[in-house]
């Protein structure tokens, strides 16, 4: 599939969606429109910037942090900016060595493999992934028993840039074959405003500055809230409103979505109160509390407790997560007594 009037165009895997049209417009192609994450832009600029100029591909990459911060986005850049095919695949859909060979064998001088949730890969196909990477030769073995034996095959000079919510399950061998490691972080609230901004001049929708404000203030430091939250507001401004996003009709909106000033949802505040009047405030296992919600533990830890953890709602312990004096006034108890404010609310 090929993105038009774009330098790299990309392949995707039956898994992923193809991209909604709005994503594809709000999506930045180049380091200039990218927004944030300072560092990281710092240290591509710099790899780009030698690559190009040595005329080699880029080395390889990996991009750890929470979901909807900018690692798919930041691969399709990279390929804009080497002007380069990037390849998109999945952890998990990488099911055998003979996928991969498969993936590997049809990569072209400097083109980028991007592999989301990289920490899903089967162990055995990992295995083969660090000659892919070191060497550019996969040894396959084909035949079993006494006809067994192994083929080389010899690679493109590829880049694989890698993504992962979990950094912490990638195993050692695989994460120091990586050249560059870096970490994106929720975004500030400047940065959020600019994203903002962007996105609803895009999207050509009118947005005050404190109807922006309160967009930014409320998407939980990531861009892909920010954008989900302008679709829906933009809606409501619709229907309810004359069009334009004023912080009125942001607030009204918000509070459909029973999104909380402080940007929390519905089952952020679930799992904290459930860890304040089940658990007097922890410490409770992480399974514990994603059973009591009923939401499943990967989720709840990938999505739901970096943010909660970030802005100090709760902390992560060796005996299990416990609730801070920020998280019990986030849900209305009392840090004190531990117990709700206002018994009739909840
Ligand atoms: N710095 C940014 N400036 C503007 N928009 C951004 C930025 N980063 C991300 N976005 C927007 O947010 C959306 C989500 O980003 P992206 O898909 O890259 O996140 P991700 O880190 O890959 O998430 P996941 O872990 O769920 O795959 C994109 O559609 C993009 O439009
Ligand atoms: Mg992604």
């Amino acid at each position: 599939m090929s993105e038009p009037d774009k330098g790299a165009h990309y392949i995707k895997t039956a898994l992923e969606a193809p991209p909604s049209s709005e994503e594809a417009v709000l999506r930045p192609t180049r380091f200039t429109d990218f927004t944030g994450q300072h560092k990281t832009i710092e240290r591509l600029n710099v790899m780009v910037g030698a690559a190009r100029r040595r005329n080699d591909p880029l080395n390889h990459i990996l991009f750890s942090g929470p979901p909807g911060l900018g690692k798919t986005t930041l691969a399709l850049i990279l390929g804009h900016e080497m002007g380069r095919n990037v390849r998109i695949t999945s952890g998990p859909v990488v099911e055998k060595p003979a996928d991969l060979a498969g993936l590997l064998t049809n990569l072209e001088e400097g083109d980028i493999l991007f592999i989301d949730e990289i920490h899903r890969i089967p162990k055995t196909v990992e295995e083969y992934l660090y000659s892919a990477m070191e060497d550019f030769r996969l040894d396959i073995m084909i035949d079993q028993g006494p006809n067994a034996r192994s083929v080389r095959l010899n690679l493109s000079h590829f880049t694989l840039v890698g993504a992962t919510t979990r950094s912490g399950l990638l195993t050692t061998p695989l994460r120091s074959r990586f050249t560059l490691q870096t970490r994106l972080d929720y975004y500030g609230k400047e940065d959020l405003l600019k994203i903002v901004r962007r996105s609803c001049e895009l999207l050509e929708v009118e947005v005050d500055e404190a109807g922006a404000r309160e967009i930014a203030s409320r998407a939980r430091g990531t861009p892909r809230i920010v954008n989900n939250l302008i679709n829906f507001i933009r809606d409501f401004a619709q229907e309810r409103a004359d069009g334009v996003i004023t912080r009125e009709v942001a607030v009204a909106a918000l509070e459909l979505l029973e999104i909380d000033a402080r940007g929390l949802d519905e089952m952020d505040k679930r799992a904290l109160r459930v860890i304040a009047s089940n658990y007097n405030g922890g410490p409770v296992g992480l399974t514990t509390v994603a059973i009591a919600v009923g939401e499943e533990p990967e989720t709840l830890e990938e999505v739901h407790e970096p943010f909660l953890i970030q802005e100090g709602y709760l902390q992560r312990t060796a005996q299990g997560r416990v609730l801070t004096g920020k998280g019990y006034e986030a849900i209305g108890f009392d840090p004190g007594s531990g117990k709700p404010l206002q018994q009739s609310l909840f």
